[in-house]
């Protein structure tokens, strides 16, 4: 979702601007825009479409050595260039980039409309420039103080001046901001991959904290204006140049990734001899995992579905109540919260405003919720303060693929801690263990071999609706592998559970309609091969994914796709590899933007 970058030091600040703005690109954006400050005025630049449409607008430039610049993601007003942030106060010597919403704006608006204001966007950002110019009264930091005094909602922001090219303003309520603290230079930014090309000392902002920024460094206060004695932290090493690696798109670099990524979910955490497991990060002895007698993930899109899926997992080896649920739904309809459940909090970015409204709705409500997070560092990992990295490297490609892998791989590894203190035998612990331990060499095995793609490529790329099923822990990976084929492709489609098919999605199927089936050799096969038989009869064509050498499954299939045998529990990290591969070819076969798909943004930062 939206980016910002602000830049002051000794250096010029246009080419650091621009290249924080590309580094941000993968998050999704539909326009962008910059402001330097110069000789006492302010040079602005915005344009819709791509950074390389604004940087191509950039030749005039001044050297300027302070500015800030933003990719928008449009939530207040369409997408259009005077839409783009940085947006102006009247006399176009303040500028200001914003990420979050003001909750309050037509009362702000109709305020400053009634002293005068003419405003020029549809954005609530531009009320608050209007603000600050409202309250400045030669001092920077003050007049943004006091503005926000006046604002509810939520804003990460990044103000310049263009009287005080000294100093850069910024606060945060709900949106990220991370201060990168270099030699002699400071850049601020929404997402950390932008600061890694300056420093990897960092200071993260908390909500209602206000940062003033210059070349020596940052000055943390409170909005009210207390001293913040900040901890200066390093930053991970997963923060790298982000690179394709050969590949083509980031997002089969990330499906290719998997077996690496799935190891670093579970390196150290699994006991094979002691048929047990640990995860240092939730800090509970067993008679902490006893007491628990539910369990509640919280998630959004793919980070829903991988909820689901351990969900599945905790009931069946645990034997504990455990459901996942949507965090939108779930924040705002009065959630009763148990005292003896766990909460889990499943988000890659760990900045999903859904995820972390429901957080605090548990946190309110006295309940405890731990994180299941991949950036380190994130809001919902501090917010929740315990929890576990899915340690699965910095995702670029907007499409979670490698994210759903170790979420599911890490909730996979507290399943074995929850069902080894109740009610599983060594053994039967062991049996888990090294099902899970044998994951990673499983994935690049089918990797290696992936099976007739292609086939189910031509059969899916320009089908009017696309239908993928399965039952039991294959449910949720039919809901996965049709949100990455909309995703990425933008073809028709929906997950269904196979069983319920006949109770209405049945009726689209039309003679050659492609139904992807997943159905793994574990308990429910036999009723999926019934749900098979009712889609041939439809002359729908049936694409399978199956357990490799299932002889009857493949022998129903018009398209078959075998992946390795594992245990029931383990499916979705196998079965799950072949949808990803379907969407990101059928996505490059229809032309699509793979690593940057329409409309969507890679952590969703708004409701
Ligand atoms: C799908 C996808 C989204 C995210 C969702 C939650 O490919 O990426 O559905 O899974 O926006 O994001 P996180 O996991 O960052 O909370």
């Amino acid at each position: 979702m939206c980016g910002i970058i602000a830049y002051i030091g000794p250096n010029p600040a246009l080419p650091r601007i621009v290249d924080g703005l590309r580094r941000m690109e993968y998050r999704g954006y539909d326009s962008a825009g910059l402001a330097l400050a110069h000789e006492g005025k302010l040079w602005l630049r915005k344009e819709v479409g791509r950074v390389a449409d604004l940087a191509s607008q950039l030749r005039d430039g001044p050297e300027s050595n302070v500015g800030i610049g933003h990719t928008r993601w449009a939530t207040h007003g369409g997408v259009t260039q005077v839409n783009a942030h940085p947006h102006t106060d009247v006399t176009e010597t303040i500028a200001l980039v914003h990420n979050g919403i003001i909750d309050n704006t037509n009362p702000l608006r109709a305020m400053l409309t009634s002293q005068g204001v003419s405003f020029r966007s549809e954005t609530d950002t531009e009320l608050l420039a209007h603000l600050v110019r409202k309250h400045y009264d030669g001092d920077p930091v003050q007049a943004v103080r006091d503005a926000l005094k006046h604002v509810r909602g939520t804003y990460g922001l990044a103000v310049l001046f263009a009287a005080h090219p000294d100093v850069l303003v910024a606060a945060r309520n709900g949106s990220p901001l991370v201060v990168g603290i270099g030699q002699g230079e400071t850049v601020l930014a929404s997402d950390p991959q932008a600061v890694v090309a300056h420093t990897r000392r960092v200071v993260y902002l908390q909500d209602r904290e206000l940062a003033v920024l210059t070349a020596e460094g940052v000055d943390v206060q409170t909005l009210d204006g207390d001293t913040v004695d900040s901890a200066i932290e390093t930053l991970d090493s997963d923060y790298a140049l982000a690179s394709k690696e050969g590949f083509d798109h980031f997002m089969l670099k990330e499906i290719h990734e998997q077996p690496r990524s799935i190891k670093r979910a579970l390196r150290g955490r699994i006991q094979v001899n002691e048929g047990n497991a640990k995860l240092g990060g939730l800090n509970m002895t067993p008679r902490d995992l006893v007491a628990v007698q539910r369990v509640i993930n919280l998630g959004c899109g793919t980070s829903y579905h991988a909820g689901m899926t351990a969900a599945m997992a905790i009931e069946a080896l645990a034997r504990v109540p455990a459901r996942a649920e949507i965090a939108s739904e779930f924040r705002y309809r009065h959630p009763i919260i148990p005292r003896d459940a766990l909460f889990f909090a499943v988000s890659q970015s760990g900045e999903t405003a859904d995820t972390l409204g429901a957080v605090s709705e548990v946190q309110l409500k006295g309940g405890a919720v731990m994180g299941i997070v991949n950036v380190v560092g994130s809001t919902a990992a501090r917010t929740c303060g315990r929890g576990v990295y899915v340690h699965s490297g910095p995702e670029i490609a907007v499409a979670s693929t490698k994210a759903f892998t170790s979420q599911v791989a890490a909730m996979l590894v507290f399943t074995l801690m929850l069902a080894r203190c109740r009610n599983l035998s060594l053994e039967q612990g062991q049996a888990v263990a090294s099902a899970l331990d044998d994951i990673p060499s499983k994935v690049a095995q089918y990797l290696r071999e992936p099976g007739p793609i292609d086939q189910a490529v031509q059969l899916i790329r320009d089908a009017r609706y696309v239908l993928f099923l399965g039952r039991g822990y294959s449910y949720p990976v039919a809901l996965e592998g049709a949100l990455k084929l909309k995703e990425i492709a933008y073809v028709p489609c929906e997950g269904y559970p196979a069983g319920e098919m006949k109770h209405g999605p049945i009726a689209m199927l039309d003679p050659g309609a492609p139904v992807v089936f997943i159905s793994p050799d574990d308990g429910q096969k036999e009723k999926a091969i019934a749900n098979m038989m009712e889609v041939k009869a439809r002359g729908a064509t049936l694409i399978c994914v199956h357990t490799k050498g299932d002889d009857e499954i493949e022998a129903l299939a018009d398209v078959s796709i075998p992946v390795p045998d594992t245990a029931d529990f383990a499916t979705p990290l196998l079965t799950v590899l072949p949808l990803q591969l379907i969407a990101y070819h059928v996505g490059l076969a229809l032309g699509r933007d793979i690593d940057k798909p329409r409309n969507l943004a890679k952590s969703v930062t708004v409701e």
